[in-house]
């Protein structure tokens, strides 16, 4: 998670600020680009929702932010911006502009739903704890099913605390004998040494991490957008999404079913969508890309890369290609084609 480009949604109202202010340390933190998005009903009122975010971006010293302004539909227009940026994450106030009577409101469920990057959601804040440029989190609670998807989310989030100084914890919830080869299998794809907290708890995946922030005093809880329990035909999960509605800290949703090229590490494979296509990408350890269609050409479900045995794996009926796209194991026949990206 160390963002290179970060769109701040801002719309002047009191949750906007704090996502002025925490957009703007992650930024100066992690040295990435801000473009500071409004999408404005009133043309009147943009002026001065623009100015103080830009105000907060150059007190907080940085040198080159831009903006974005827009009267389309805002979540419309804040996803725009963010695929026009290729931006890595949205920063946005869960409510504000984006009104409603629930904490995360229509526009924001609609930002964080067809997105292309992570989304941070921030809840408003008390005067003190708005102070320019100080690390916008101490403590980090990162929840993890010990999916391949998790695991990503949890390296990017280590390297998100690291960069800011936070401490993290793991919590998975579920049978606590899972939970033990879980998170010692996640610490392990962290990388040696991680020092991580780890809490193991059953009960309600939702429930269990809204509570845990709260009682434990997490001030950012970080969900994948799917690969937790269940929900694999929504697009955004429902224990993200309860997540996201219900806890009082701040919610970063990882988005953790397609990633950007970027996001592929020399000697890794992931999704990656490109238009209304997936595409199996593999990065060969010395940097170059091997683009295939992430299609099973058995009968069309979507592969999924496979780090410990460096293949592409289809859920369905167990097919398996090599990074070259090659039958590995059947009943694929025939191999994965090459994809443009
Ligand atoms: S669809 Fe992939 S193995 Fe059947």
């Amino acid at each position: 998670m160390a963002y290179k480009r970060i769109v701040l949604a801002t719309d002047g109202s009191a949750t906007a600020q704090t996502a002025e202010l925490v957009a703007c340390s992650l930024a100066a933190a992690t040295k990435a680009k801000v473009t500071i998005a409004h999408a404005f009903v009133d043309p009147s009122r943009a002026e001065a929702a623009v100015a103080r975010a830009v105000r907060i971006a150059e007190e907080t010293g940085l040198k080159k932010t831009q903006t974005a302004l827009s009267p389309d539909d805002p979540a419309e227009a804040v996803v725009r911006v963010a695929e026009e940026q290729d931006a890595d994450l949205i920063v946005t106030g869960s409510r504000g502009l984006f009104q409603g009577e629930q904490l995360i409101g229509s526009v924001v469920r609609k930002i964080v739903v067809n997105a292309p990057c992570d989304v941070l959601l921030t809840r408003a804040r008390d005067e003190a704890d708005r102070q320019h440029g100080s690390p916008p989190y101490r403590r980090i609670l990162l929840a993890t099913d010990g999916s391949a998807t998790a695991d990503r989310a949890a390296r990017k989030a280590y390297a998100l605390a690291n960069r800011i100084d936070a401490s993290m914890t793991l919590l998975f919830v579920g049978h606590p004998k899972t939970g033990e080869l879980v998170l010692g299998d996640t610490a392990k794809s962290i990388g040696e040494g991680a020092q991580v907290g780890m809490i193991i708890l059953e009960g309600d995946p939702a429930e269990q991490i809204v509570g845990t922030a709260d009682k434990e005093g997490f001030d950012l809880v970080i969900v994948g957008n799917k690969g937790l329990t269940g929900a694999r035909a929504a697009l955004l999960g429902s224990v993200p999404r309860d997540v996201a509605e219900n806890a009082k800290s701040d919610v970063l949703v990882a988005r953790t079913i397609a990633q950007n090229l970027s996001e592929i590490r020399p000697g890794e494979g992931g999704i990656v969508e490109t238009g209304d296509h997936k595409v199996a990408v593999y990065r060969h350890p010395d940097g170059s890309v091997t683009a295939l269609s992430a299609t099973c050409t058995h009968m069309g479900c979507i592969v999924r890369w496979n780090a410990a045995g460096r293949t592409w794996d289809c859920p369905c009926h167990g097919s398996r290609y090599a990074p070259t796209g090659a039958v590995v194991n059947g009943p694929a026949e025939r191999p994965l084609p090459p994809s443009d990206l």
